[in-house]
């Protein structure tokens, strides 16, 4: 039974949930890059490795969600995302290997290797793509089609919100720090002081910031921003965080009323470069610094810019003396092997673009790609 769960028995029987993960993720200390930094005690958190044959951080969120999905008998899932979204990729893999279908709802983004893959991915999962040039053609568009899908199927796909940030998905992530709880508990890894995060939709950092507190914790998260202020603010974190204590302890009273105030923490700004997916020379450093001291792979739009966080802070000899973790967010599990002979043309034409323009160069930074 997943952590949560045993501490509160009573959101065990209130909250729908379905098992996808491999629970708990390893812990790993990170020597050779800690040696590199000055940081001595560093740790990674492998949330690559949750699942198969797509890891990564969003299964957390979508065990709750779809959950809830079968519950309601849905059969199609819809969400949404940019055209390289793991949590689209995550959702429409997860949804298929429970016998629903995924339908992205997908707008533009600057191109990379791992954007032709999620889509191709997508594909192989079954998922129904589609690609809107804008907010408003993309509101439109969802419109009709959970119209359309309604009268096919008679009932219209469950909605998961951007990045499956809604309080029923960062339960998932509440429980993640229950997870490492009992990891620290088992010596498998020193209580951190700080966790390094890439914040996005904000449920991964906020369901920690949760669980932390519940558990009486002193670490503290540090959210690195990867996408707009448009879309995360400090005001999104402290309403999901209220949200979703409330929807806990309403779910089992014997949940804890928590209350996070701004100065509690820091969105950390610096590294987001000029925008989502948009790569940094910081965010490339580290990426590259993590694959040749730990053989880690990280990228360019989420982990790549938490881990230039981490590092920049350790050269300013922040974190000296200090136990530190990296929350990698990022899958881990190769899926090359389902998509190698996939054709993009298979797609629908809107994505072909992707295919046929140069991509961002990940590790030998250059110029800007556009
Ligand atoms: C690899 C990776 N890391 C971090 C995030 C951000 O997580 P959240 O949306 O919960 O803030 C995402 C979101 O898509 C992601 O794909």
């Amino acid at each position: 039974m997943i952590p949560i769960f045993q501490q509160f028995p009573g959101l065990k029987d209130k909250l729908p949930y379905v098992s996808l993960c491999q629970f708990p993720t390893p812990v790993k200390k990170l020597d050779k890059l800690g040696q590199a930094i000055g940081v001595e005690h560093l740790y990674i958190k492998q949330d690559g490795l949750t699942a198969q044959p797509f890891g990564g951080n969003k299964i957390r969120k979508l065990e709750f969600l779809l959950g809830e999905a079968l519950e309601q008998g849905a059969q199609e899932v819809m969400t949404f995302g940019w055209a390289g979204s793991n949590h689209a990729l995550a959702a429409a893999v997860s949804a298929n290997k429970i016998g629903l279908t995924g339908i992205s709802m997908l707008m533009p983004q600057h191109s990379a290797d791992y954007v032709r893959r999620n889509l191709l991915m997508s594909h192989y999962a079954n998922a129904e793509l589609h690609h809107y040039p804008n907010k408003l053609l993309r509101y439109l568009g969802v419109k009709y089609r959970q119209f359309r899908h309604w009268l096919k199927k008679g009932k219209a796909p469950y909605i998961i919100p951007l990045g499956g940030s809604t309080p029923l998905g960062i339960v998932g992530f509440v429980n993640a720090a229950f997870e490492l709880k009992n990891q620290i508990e088992k010596k498998e890894i020193l209580e951190p002081e700080f966790i390094y995060v890439a914040l996005g939709s904000a449920g991964t950092a906020v369901g920690l910031m949760i669980g932390l507190k519940a558990l009486n914790m002193k670490s503290k998260i540090i959210p690195i921003r990867i996408i707009g202020q448009d879309v995360t603010s400090p005001a999104t974190v402290l309403e999901l965080f209220s949200k979703t204590v409330d929807f806990l302890h309403t779910a089992d009273p014997s949940f804890p009323v928590l209350e996070l105030s701004e100065h509690e923490f820091n969105i950390r700004d610096e590294y987001l470069g000029s925008g989502y997916a948009r790569f940094t020379k910081e965010g490339n450093e580290a990426v590259d610094l993590m694959d040749e001291a730990e053989g880690i792979c990280l990228d360019g739009t989420y982990t790549g810019k938490a881990a230039a966080a981490l590092i920049d802070d350790a050269r300013k000899q922040v974190l000296k003396d200090r136990v530190v973790l990296f929350w990698n967010t990022l899958n881990a599990q190769d899926f090359s092997g389902f998509i190698k002979d996939l054709d993009y043309h298979r797609l629908p034409k809107s994505f072909h673009r992707y295919f046929e323009q140069n991509v961002q160069p990940l590790v030998d930074f250059g110029p800007e790609v556009t």
